[in-house]
């Protein structure tokens, strides 16, 4: 155990020798959370814990590239503000030597309990050559956690049609007085799955059954699944790797979605529906979701994908996370809404206007920025496509352009501009509701997440503008209205200083 705590400590010294000149870039982000510095992925642990939210994630403490997993750490009252914490796990036992990889959080007794998977190299294939068992971590303070000393609580992967290998990812959740997780995996044949477990106190866990598995197009490999009961349903979600693209949808690398049903607790089958996008931009990967205090179902995803570029590297960071987001279920979809403690981020005067013509192109006074929220209500009137385009920088041709077209009924979020590294066009199918369309836009140093009507349906991106990119145009081909527009800058709320930190130097 004092292998650990060394780890822990060796890994948040190396961060917090950086972190400040890491903050000087001009990308990094005002409002979401990233690491102080070096790589991170997946959310993990996301948890409410002692009146907080805490919120853990993949993380690579030595480089801005993933290597040994470790978990990172933060923690807020209202999710907004977000404190750092020293890092949480690392990599220090045989059975966990290469990686702590992604997984949960679970209160016990007054204690919270990791559950994660320990990862290990067994060789040079990376896609063969690794094994992987879940593992339990447990902390009196929220900070300071320890391995157990019986781990792995779930050792070898159970006969069947399992792959003995690929097995990770635990979401714990408890129903009555029994425990249950699910574990990403694959079939011996390559096809996504998920498995069930069952515990009576957390430590000693049985196999009940393969909860759902992908039929046709749906992955190679199921990766952090996550259960939980939603408005009277059961709601599984999980992010497979390996989808065919489909017409305009599934064209990133790996997706993250979901499929809605009820659980057979005793038989361990999820009878579901059809696999449903839970974003429709290029960023979003590996969401996890927690309830807090107010029995609210909040979501948070990694803000990144897997081998995308990411221009932050340079300046030793990589990765942030998306806005929390409150889910609902409405006529049989998820919809998504950036959480209400969100609206404390505005920091100055509203600007408004309303009954705006848009004939061609329009600037509107006020409008314009790289850190802020933009509510508008657009009425197609007599256009055929219409929207706006943010981070615009005309001399340096720069501009990432959001665009309704209304006979194919598609919003499209287009890159190809945006500045450096990224390209490509994304498309979600939206419908207007009166020849109106509704979109809330979060623009951050480096990100833009668009909310349509209503969070009916997400897009989220990374972008890399120049400093100087902070025009925002609206246009159209024909007429269109803008019947309502909103703008609040949006204040920094990440913190800053590894506070608490009793491993920190
Ligand atoms: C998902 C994932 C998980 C794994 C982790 C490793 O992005 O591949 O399946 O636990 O990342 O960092």
């Amino acid at each position: 155990m004092i292998r650990h705590e060394e780890a822990v400590k060796k890994a948040t010294a190396s961060i917090h020798q950086i972190k400040e000149e890491v903050d000087t870039n001009h990308w990094r982000p005002q409002y979401h959370v990233a690491a102080p510095a070096y790589w991170i992925n997946d959310p993990n642990g996301f948890s409410f814990y002692n009146g907080e939210y805490h919120l853990f994630y993949q993380h690579h403490p030595y480089s801005a590239l993933w290597g040994p997993m470790h978990w990172g750490h933060v923690k807020s009252k209202d999710l907004t503000t977000w404190e750092h914490l020293p890092v949480a796990l690392a990599p220090s036992e045989e059975y966990d030597k290469d990686g702590c990889f992604s997984g949960s959080a679970i209160e016990k007794d007054g204690k919270l309990y990791l559950m994660y998977t320990g990862h290990i190299w067994t060789g040079e294939n990376h896609d063969t050559d690794l094994e992987q068992v879940q593992c339990l971590a447990v902390s009196d303070d929220g900070v300071n956690f320890k391995k157990l000393a019986n781990n792995p609580v779930i050792g070898a992967a159970p006969d069947g049609d399992i792959h003995p290998n690929h097995i990770r990812d635990p979401k714990v959740w408890k129903r009555g007085d029994e425990y249950y997780c699910v574990i990403g995996n694959r079939t011996k044949d390559e096809s996504g799955q998920v498995l069930l477990y069952r515990s009576s106190n957390l430590l000693e866990w049985e196999f009940v059954n393969v909860a759902a598995k992908g039929e046709g197009n749906f992955g190679f490999m199921w990766e952090c699944p996550d259960l939980f009961y939603l408005d009277g349903c059961d709601v599984l979600v999980m992010s497979p790797q390996g989808m065919e693209p489909a017409n305009d949808l599934y064209l990133n690398l790996h997706q993250s979605g979901y499929v809605i049903g009820q659980l057979d607790y005793e038989t361990g089958k999820l009878d579901h529906g059809s696999f449903k996008l839970l974003d429709y931009g290029f960023d979003f990967y590996a969401p996890q979701t927690t309830i807090d205090n107010q029995g609210r179902r909040v979501m948070i995803a990694w803000m990144a994908m897997w081998e995308s570029e990411m221009p932050e590297q340079e300046f030793n960071w990589a990765g942030a996370m998306t806005l929390p987001r409150q889910l609902f279920i409405q006529d049989g979809k998820i919809i998504c809404k950036p959480m209400p403690e969100v609206e404390s981020l505005r920091n100055e005067k509203t600007v408004v206007f309303e009954n705006v013509l848009i004939d061609g192109e329009k600037i509107l006074d006020g409008v314009s920025g790289d850190c802020l929220e933009l509510d508008v209500t657009f009425n197609a009137k007599e256009s055929s496509m219409f929207g706006l385009k943010v981070r615009v920088n005309k001399e340096q041709g720069e501009e990432t352009v959001v665009q309704y077209d209304v006979e194919e009924g598609f919003l499209t979020l287009d890159r190809n501009k945006t500045g450096k590294g990224l390209d490509g066009i994304r498309k979600a199918p939206v419908e207007l509701k009166n020849h109106e369309l509704h979109l809330r836009i979060f623009i951050d140093k480096s990100s833009i997440e668009v909310f349509i009507n209503g969070g009916e349906k997400v897009m989220t991106s990374r972008l890399y503008p120049g400093q100087a990119s902070t025009g925002i145009e609206f246009f159209t081909d024909g007429t269109a209205l803008i019947k309502k527009l909103k703008k609040w800058g949006l204040r920094k709320s990440i913190g800053e200083e590894l506070v608490h930190s009793s491993a920190a130097v």
